[in-house]
């Protein structure tokens, strides 16, 4: 039941930034089983995170551009599924959103985050020791520093910290992964790799994880689901064809869906690029030890309706209830599904040594704007091989 304090997604009362994602993160944390007092305690910190543009009222335009969501909001939320739990609340934010150029976005971000590990009691070494790389003189885009906090009971989240391997420019930024993942003691990791179109991001869990990653994501422009189902780099972890059917079917290919794909062809997914990210723990290992397929399944449908059906098939397979997603919808927004398309940006399959594979959706917030539905052709087919 939702507490009248945490209102509705129809209140229209919420008319800055930092109002208007604190009631969606407030609802959200309803969903997932948050109680109040977390709910409250996380919604302060989120406002914290962003600063001064917490305050801006949402009828002025965006501050700046943002590379985190398509309507230039500085957070979005993610809701990830195990069978038989509640699903973890998660919140990725831009916290030098706002700031006069990429270099002071970057120190805001440097500061924000050094402000919870203190206020968390955790170390930031890890980030500190690849300052120099991730955050030169002169950055180059389109981030900067962003971070998620996985909104646990307690009101301690889990924090992770998402970096731009492209800082000194993209021509540099296979050198700056390989670089950034020696000094994290996986000297041999980047050799792992699958082959990469860019590395978009770089990311490090901090604080209190029992096994805290480095992950690298890899971009794969014009995939075909029986390429990603070859993509992972883990010993253990999913079948080549629990990755191809994830990928059908979040985009839109199973046999019953109205792309016709005909006989031996395969679909390459040619709008946004499919990523793949590949998590490394374990220094004696020169194999990942994690990996994650992300859809960008706003890309591949035509409405909202069509991406929540696409979300509750996988959900199903993989032993989830399908109902909390529905209702986290419903937390961050008050229209219909089928009236825009981009409130779930990704759907995402993620394998973690000795874990049950999970399910990820990535919730847009919305604050500026909706995407309106696309008079979607088919994704072009071809054979592939
Ligand atoms: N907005 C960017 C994109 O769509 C970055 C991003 C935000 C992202 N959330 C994500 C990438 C979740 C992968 C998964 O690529």
């Amino acid at each position: 039941m939702i507490d009248s304090r945490f209102g509705d997604a129809t209140a229209s009362g919420a008319s800055t930034l930092g109002g208007h994602t604190a009631g969606q993160l407030l609802r959200l944390c309803d969903v997932a089983g948050l109680d109040m007092a977390d709910a409250g305690s996380y919604a302060q910190t989120l406002t914290d995170a962003l600063g001064p543009v917490a305050e801006r009222p949402l009828d002025l335009p965006p501050p700046t551009p943002t590379f985190l969501s398509d309507d230039q909001t500085p957070v979005e939320f993610s809701l990830s599924f195990f069978p038989d739990a509640a699903p973890a609340l998660r919140v990725l934010i831009e916290p030098g959103y706002g700031s006069a150029g990429l270099l002071q976005n970057g120190r805001t971000g440097l500061r924000v985050v050094r402000e919870m590990a203190r206020r968390w009691d955790f170390t930031t070494d890890r980030l500190d020791e690849l300052e120099d790389l991730f955050f030169p003189a002169s950055p180059q885009g389109p981030l900067t520093l962003w971070c998620a906090l996985e909104l646990r009971p307690g009101g301690v989240p889990k924090l992770k910290v998402y970096l731009n391997p492209a800082a000194s420019g993209t021509e540099r930024s296979a050198h700056t992964v390989r670089e950034a993942l020696t000094r994290l003691g996986h000297p041999e990791a980047f050799e792992s790799l699958p082959p990469a179109d860019g590395y978009p991001f770089l990311s490090l869990d901090l604080g209190d994880w029992e096994a805290p990653r480095a992950k690298v994501y890899v971009r794969h422009p014009d995939l075909a689901a029986t390429e990603a189902g070859l993509l992972s780099r883990a010993d253990s972890g999913p079948s080549h064809t629990d990755v191809e059917e994830f990928f059908r079917t979040a985009a839109g290919l199973d046999a019953d869906a109205d792309v016709d794909a005909g006989d031996g062809a395969d679909v390459r997914l040619d709008r946004r690029p499919v990523l793949t990210c590949h998590s490394f723990t374990d220094p004696a290992s020169i194999v990942p030890s994690g990996f994650t397929l992300h859809i960008p399944v706003r890309d591949y449908v035509r409405h909202d309706g069509e991406a929540l059906a696409r979300a509750e098939t996988l959900l199903r397979r993989y032993g989830v209830d399908p109902a909390p997603l529905g209702r986290s919808l419903s937390a961050v927004t008050a229209r219909r599904l089928e009236d825009g398309v981009g409130l779930i940006a990704y759907l995402a399959l993620a394998h973690q040594q000795g874990r049950p594979p999970r399910v990820t959706a990535y919730i847009s917030s919305e604050a500026y704007e909706v995407r309106p539905p696309a008079a979607l052709e088919s994704p072009r087919v071809e054979a592939v091989g």
